[in-house]
């Protein structure tokens, strides 16, 4: 009988150690306390210029100013604004006959957006002022002020004396309150086709969407290039191509195969919350992106937001123990996914290749060949939705190599279509890529 009584205390003592200890670790991970907020200075509703906000807020002003000067690489992502085409010569064959095969760089911190767009050597006098919505705190006032219709209709050239703030609080803030709110229009109006109110969100929730202000798949609708996220039939890379495909949309022709191309932007938002495993934990982009940091007596959402891997004991330690093991998978995913993202690569220059010269035989069957671009088109969307997406896969390792072997399946039977329609089996050959003496350079 006492032995089972000892066992009971035992039990009961272990499970009250194990109960306080998870109290504590759930304690200490807690953010600070909401403060009330007594303002020094009153914020203007939509205020652009962040450094009037930052007088009330001086942490998060001074942290989020250190984007500008950001400029340390990890292996595959980091601060400074190296070419991907220059990196990667096979994306200019990729993006052939669209902008981004002249010019492409890596994306650095918040304080550069504008200072980028500008001198970025993709826009011309036909860019529409819809190419500015993601890089100005002075957008909700100009949204509010003359509508997105109104904005969107207008050239980038004609917009760019309203634009002379970059990223700040206005893109994420309501002032006064300082809640994280959906501040673009397009944001607001794909949650609602979706049957989705922002407003109803908890606070955990908005520490994700507030970066998918942003950080989406988006493109211009219609004459008027209307920015519209294509969420209508969800957010999967599959569900935007039926959009799309229903739509007949297309960015742009590729030359000489004359597919009907599509360009994917930066679908972080997207292929993060494809229930990805940190996403199903309940994990936010601002957890890993803006944690928090002491500095003297604050503490505070750091605003300094880069790759995380540049400080993983405050990005990843305030939740995993072993921040060098899991800092080293990050390491064994991206390279796996970067390996497979190039064999993607190579199976659709190839898809091109073969596409190209079955297009140029006047005896190749018209029927087949659409089918080889409608093959050419999906694949290589669904490559650029990973590329494009800028975690190197870290984001949603499962879902992001299953679209690479989707992908390259797809881009397989789209150069095996294209010699059918050619009635020609060396077109089959491939390694078109490594035989390829000199490999294509960025337009200078
Ligand atoms: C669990 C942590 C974690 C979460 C959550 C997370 N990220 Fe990341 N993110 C990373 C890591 C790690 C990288 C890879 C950085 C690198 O390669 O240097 C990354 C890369 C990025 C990059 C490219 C950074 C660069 O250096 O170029 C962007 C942009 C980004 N994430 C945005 C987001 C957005 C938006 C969300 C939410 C939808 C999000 N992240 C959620 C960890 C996270
Ligand atoms: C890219 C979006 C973004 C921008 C730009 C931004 N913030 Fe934040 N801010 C956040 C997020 C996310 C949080 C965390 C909110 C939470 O946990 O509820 C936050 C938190 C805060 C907080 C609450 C205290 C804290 O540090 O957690 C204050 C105050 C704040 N920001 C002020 C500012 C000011 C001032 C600016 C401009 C100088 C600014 N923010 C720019 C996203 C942003
Ligand atoms: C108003 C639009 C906007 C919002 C909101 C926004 N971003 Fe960004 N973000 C950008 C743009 C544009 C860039 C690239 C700027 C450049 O290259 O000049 C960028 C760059 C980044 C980078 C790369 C920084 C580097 O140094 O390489 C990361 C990481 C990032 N954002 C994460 C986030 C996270 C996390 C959120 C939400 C808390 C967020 N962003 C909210 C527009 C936005
Ligand atoms: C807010 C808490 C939180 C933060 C911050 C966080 N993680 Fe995690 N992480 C988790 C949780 C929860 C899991 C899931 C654990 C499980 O299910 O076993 C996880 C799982 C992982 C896994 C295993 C995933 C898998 O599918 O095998 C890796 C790797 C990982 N995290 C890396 C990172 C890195 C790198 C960072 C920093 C950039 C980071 N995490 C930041 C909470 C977090």
């Amino acid at each position: 009988m006492k032995k089972y009584t000892t066992i009971i205390l035992v039990g009961i003592i272990l499970v009250l150690a194990a109960v306080l200890t998870g109290t504590l670790v759930f304690l200490k991970n807690q953010p600070p306390q909401e403060r009330a907020i007594a303002p020094i200075v009153e914020i203007q509703p939509l205020e652009p210029d962040s450094s009037k906000w930052g007088v009330n807020f001086p942490n998060q002003w001074s942290t989020l100013q250190k984007t500008e000067t950001n400029n340390l690489d990890t292996t595959y992502g980091g601060s400074s604004k190296f070419s991907h085409l220059v990196r990667d010569p096979r994306q200019v064959i990729l993006f052939t006959g669209y902008p981004f095969s002249i010019e492409y760089n890596d994306d650095r911190g918040h304080a550069n957006a504008v200072k980028d767009v500008n001198e970025i050597k993709r826009v011309d006098e036909k860019t529409p002022a819809t190419c500015y919505s993601c890089k100005s705190s002075n957008n909700p006032g100009l949204w509010a002020e003359m509508g997105m219709e109104a904005y969107d209709a207008m050239l980038f050239s004609e917009m760019k004396p309203k634009i002379q703030n970059a990223i700040g609080c206005a893109n994420c803030h309501e002032a006064g309150t300082l809640r994280l709110i959906v501040t673009n229009p397009a944001l607001e109006n794909a949650l609602k086709a979706q049957g989705k109110d922002w407003k109803t969100f908890t606070r955990q929730e908005m520490r994700t969407v507030v970066c998918a202000n942003c950080h989406v798949e988006y493109y211009f609708a219609g004459e008027k290039k209307f920015l519209t996220f294509p969420w209508e039939k969800g957010t999967r890379v599959e569900n935007m191509i039926e959009y799309y495909d229903e739509l007949g949309f297309k960015d742009w022709e590729y030359p000489e195969t004359k597919t009907p191309a599509l360009k994917a932007q930066h679908p972080e938002y997207e292929m993060y919350t494809a229930e990805s495993t940190h996403f199903k934990a309940g994990v936010a982009c601002a957890d890993c992106h803006m944690p928090y940091i002491r500095e003297g007596a604050a503490k505070f959402s750091t605003h300094d937001v880069h790759s995380p891997l540049l400080n993983p004991e405050q990005a990843c330690g305030q939740c995993h123990t072993d921040v060098k093991y899991v800092t080293g998978r990050v390491a064994e995913i991206q390279d796996q996914v970067y390996k497979t993202k190039i064999a993607t690569e190579d199976a659709l220059v190839d898809a091109i290749a073969a596409l190209k010269l079955a297009t140029a035989n006047p005896a190749s069957d018209a029927a087949l060949l659409d089918e080889a671009r409608q093959l050419h088109r999906k694949a290589q969307f669904m490559w650029d939705f990973v590329s494009a997406e800028n975690s190197m896969g870290f984001h949603n390792p499962e879902y992001i190599l299953k679209i690479l072997a989707d992908s390259t399946n797809l881009a397989r039977q789209a150069q095996m279509k294209a010699s059918q329609a050619a009635g020609d089996p060396a077109l089959l050959a491939v390694g078109l890529y490594d035989a390829m003496d000199p490999k294509p350079e960025p337009a200078k």
